[in-house]
């Protein structure tokens, strides 16, 4: 489409679908726009009917008696269904003579000379899927019982994901970045006996110690019974000699025959930790019909995915966080699209590594976070443009709101101004895609999420739940249920209640700051609690803080979030000294301080800036105002009301004190 309709720096430059779209993708699934306003109208209007017909392209093990059961915030989709999402993703394509086709393809770390590339078809994925879950099971795994994988990016993850899946035990993936604390606060939650990990994972040349971590958070986790290591890196590692068992010896010596159990529709598939405001991590419970429906329909939906026309379909998330749950395994296997997984780090062995694979496997689907476009840019566009990526059809974006200029650059370096943009507008606790364009039908606006996804009904309200009029910025809320919404917190229904159900009467509350322009669009403006949003990846400002406090050095703690070029939002935290350390404070404790944090949280969590302060600027009442703290960080001259500020003297001595 024409770059041409308006100027280029109006924010209201509008993209139409492109031809080159059209013409290479075989079928549109939603071609224009009367047929995106009528199928939404329809899925609104009767969702039982609109998800009975969806849900029926699915394999059910025992049919269901109700589409659903709503008794606000309890939903109940495909009430006395069974099902497997394995099967759906697996096992069904292998029965309908797809057994052949590339199911995931991946890349490793070292790629040089040559990278690591491995091919699994559905039959190779159905076998190793089964074998895994006959280890499992012969760990005394039952279904129902929680399994924690803390794995890097390598095939054996999605598998055993699906293992997992397959025998009815609830996954809970932790991201290979944390720390080994993370590790220990979810094992704990999620009470899971069984850990499954790697020696160590490849990342820019260097061995991220997986098992060593998972060692050392066993320390404090007497009931974890087995864990169960996958040789990745060679690396010598310590073997407990009871509790560990080696992935090769044990998975290889099993069966491949392994039944998928017949689950009910609402049985927990998996739980994921995402931080809250407030306190410890929240495991999202996700169950296994609604989600499974969902995140297939969306996928196929928001990519226009189409079997058998050389779609290959590359997301760059880790499979530690829910894009790379929804969007690498379970949305994507059921549409018989290749998914392709990587090993390693964008930048390395150059920067070019995400280009080299687009043109090697001929991607045509590339879906990847601003965070990661905005480093591109700075990386330059010499390295795209090494490269061939004519291949490329359709371009995804997830994590945070877009800024235009890294739209736009995206659009035509990345994309070369034919191929469509979908900035999907999501969370971990939507379980799939809630607002997007749908790239044949959606006139797209660098920034803009554009459009609910069938089902959902998103609105902008006020705490009343009254629909604001278009540009007012409220809190953006869905008003009817969607099958693959979160079904609670594990373990913390107050928690559920409080966190997405209490701000307005009968609504799902996502916790974001929206609103809708003239054209209906939504323009995703920021969080409204204590979460900050590092690129694409949600941190509790607590969280950082209780890391810090955790040094012997400092007494109190106050962290927000400021504008970071590449991540988006970086982390700032102001910082009280113990009286012992009044004269440590300097360049050497920050370093000191950055890293202890990155050893409590992971690498993610690093303060970018550390403000040593006597004092933190505090109410009447004790509580600590965030809202000056982030004016000071990002230079702002505040404009907030500090009539309720305790010692006006400390925002002055904030402001003066040097980074
Ligand atoms: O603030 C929104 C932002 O990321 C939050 C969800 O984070 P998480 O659960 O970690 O999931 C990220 C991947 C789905 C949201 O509340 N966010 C996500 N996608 C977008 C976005 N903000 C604006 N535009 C997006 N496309």
């Amino acid at each position: 489409m024409s770059d041409a309709i308006t100027s280029v720096l109006q924010e209201n430059r509008v993209f139409e679908p492109s031809e080159h779209f059209r013409t290479s993708i075989g079928t549109v699934h939603v071609p224009n726009m009367d047929a995106y306003r009528a199928e939404h109208a329809r899925s609104l209007g009767d969702p039982s009917k609109y998800w009975g017909e969806v849900a029926r392209g699915f394999h059910w093990m025992h049919p269901w008696q109700r589409v659903l059961e709503w008794n606000a915030p309890d939903a109940r989709w495909f009430v006395g269904g069974q099902t497997n999402a394995c099967f759906n993703c697996v096992d069904r394509q292998v029965e309908a003579g797809f057994g052949d086709d590339v199911a995931i393809i991946w890349e490793g770390e070292p790629c040089s000379p040559e990278p690591e590339v491995r091919r699994l078809t559905y039959r190779e994925l159905q076998r190793e899927v089964s074998r895994t879950a006959n280890a499992l099971l012969s760990m005394g795994v039952k279904c129902g019982d929680v399994v924690t994988i803390y794995m890097g990016m390598v095939p054996e993850l999605a598998i055993a994901v699906l293992a997992c899946a397959r025998i009815g035990a609830p996954h809970s993936v932790i991201f290979g970045g944390f720390a080994p604390n993370a590790i220990v606060d979810r094992v704990l939650d999620a009470q899971s006996k069984v850990i499954i990990t790697c020696d160590g994972a490849w990342r820019r040349g260097q061995v991220v110690p997986l098992k060593a971590n998972v060692d050392e958070a066993c320390t404090r986790l007497p009931e974890v019974r087995h864990v169960l290591v996958l040789r990745r890196t060679g690396r010598e590692v310590t073997m407990h000699p009871t509790r560990d068992l080696w992935w090769h010896e044990c998975v290889g010596a099993q069966s491949d025959d392994c039944p998928c159990a017949a689950v009910d529709s609402e049985h927990p598939l998996f739980l994921l930790y995402t931080s809250g405001s407030t306190g410890k991590p929240k495991g999202i419970v996700h169950t296994t019909g609604g989600y499974m429906v969902f995140t297939a329909h969306t996928a196929r939906l928001t990519f226009n995915l189409v079997p058998a026309r050389g779609q290959v379909y590359f997301c760059t998330a880790d499979l530690g966080w829910i894009t790379g749950h929804s969007y690498i395994v379970y949305g994507l296997l059921p549409n018989r699209v290749p998914t392709l997984m990587y090993e390693g780090a964008p930048n390395f062995p150059a920067e070019d590594r995400f280009w080299a694979i687009v043109e090697r496997h001929r991607v045509t689907h590339f879906y990847t976070a601003p965070t990661a476009i905005r480093s591109f840019m700075k990386w330059g566009d010499a390295h795209p443009q090494r490269h061939d990526l004519s291949s490329l059809l359709v371009l995804g974006t997830v994590g945070e709101p877009i800024n235009p200029e890294a739209w736009m650059w995206y659009h035509r370096t990345i994309g070369s101004s034919r191929c469509p943009i979908v900035d999907t507008m999501w969370q971990t606790e939507t379980g799939g895609h809630i607002i997007t364009p749908l790239p044949g039908a959606t006139p797209t606006v660098p920034g803009s999420c554009t459009l609910p996804m069938f089902g959902i009904d998103a609105a902008i309200v006020n705490e009343r739940g009254e629909e604001l009029p278009a540009n007012t910025g409220g809190l953006l809320v869905i008003r009817k249920p969607w099958p693959s919404m979160l079904r609670g917190i594990h373990g913390d229904r107050a928690r559920f209640i409080e966190t997405y159900w209490s701000k307005v009467p009968g609504m799902y509350v996502a916790g974001d700051g929206a609103r809708r322009d003239d054209r209906g669009y939504f323009w995703i403006m920021g969080r409204i609690d204590d979460v900050i949003n590092v690129s694409g990846h949600r941190l509790g400002t607590m969280e950082v803080e209780s890391a810090l406090v955790s040094h012997p050095a400092v007494v109190e703690a106050a962290v927000v979030g400021m504008p970071h070029e590449i991540k988006g939002t970086g982390i700032a935290a102001f910082v009280t000294l113990g009286p012992d350390f009044a004269n440590s404070a300097g360049a050497p404790l920050k370093r000191e301080l950055q890293e202890h944090v990155a050893h409590e949280i992971g690498a993610i969590a690093r303060p970018d800036m550390i403000r040593f302060t006597t004092l933190l600027p505090k109410t009447r009442s004790g509580k600590i105002m965030r809202r000056l703290l982030r004016d000071i960080a990002s230079g702002r001259e505040s404009r907030q009301d500090t009539t309720t500020l305790e010692d006006f003297s400390v925002l002055a001595k904030l402001r003066e004190s040097d980074e």
